[in-house]
């Protein structure tokens, strides 16, 4: 079989699929939140996420200022949210209302929880730097909200009770439950979200 080697690293997804999530912030009296495929743990102990935000969105602009993110895991049955809030500005418009999006309490911080979220990370910021056009926001965990039901008792995600959104790149996602990928165009519109 033939490989390809080549030093134009093109659009960069030949590590997807990835886990899609959606990182909020609030500040100012402004909440906000974005879609993002670029996260990972860092260390145990402490607990320590890093994400990777574009300096030039509103929601890096919160965080800068708040010190503090969420971050939430969202199900595949979710997966039009995510590409909703990845394809809208949130210095244009209020996501929260816009997508209909109801929220737990957070208890440790005052990031947004999204309660469609599976999971979610309440994170204290202790690191920002900048690498390239992104910033690597690194943040302590210090509070976890979970689903009882999507984890089994070893605390491994059962994906039999719920799918991750796996994102493809090039604005298709992966449903590994059905065995099949669909399309969702970042931009989605608003109106789909009415209640
Ligand atoms: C599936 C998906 C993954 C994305 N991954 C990232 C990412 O890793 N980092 C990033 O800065 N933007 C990422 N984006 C783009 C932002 O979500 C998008 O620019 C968003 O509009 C920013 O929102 P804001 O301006 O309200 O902060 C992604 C978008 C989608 C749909």
């Amino acid at each position: 079989m033939k490989k390809t080697v080549s030093d134009n690293i093109g659009a960069f997804y030949q590590h997807y699929p990835r886990v899609a999530v959606v990182v909020t912030a609030s500040a100012g009296g402004r909440d906000n939140a974005m879609s993002i495929a670029w996260h990972t743990s860092i260390s145990k102990n402490p607990p320590l996420y890093g994400v990777s935000v574009s300096p030039n969105h509103f929601t890096y602009k919160l965080i800068a200022q708040s010190k503090q993110f969420g971050v939430n895991f969202m199900p595949d049955t979710k997966a039009e949210l995510v590409a909703a809030l990845g394809g809208s500005k949130g210095s244009q418009i209020d996501k929260f209302s816009a997508f209909s999006i109801t929220r737990d309490d957070a208890v440790k911080t005052s990031v947004p929880i999204l309660k469609d979220a599976y999971a979610a990370f309440e994170c204290r910021l202790v690191d920002d730097r900048l690498y390239g056009d992104h910033k690597l926001l690194v943040g302590e965990v210090v509070a976890v909200h979970y689903l009882d039901e999507a984890f089994m008792e070893n605390g491994v995600l059962d994906i039999e009770k719920v799918n991750p959104t796996l994102y493809l790149g090039g604005e298709i996602y992966l449903n590994t439950e059905e065995c099949r990928t669909r399309t969702l165009n970042r931009g989605f519109c608003v109106d789909c979200f009415k209640t």
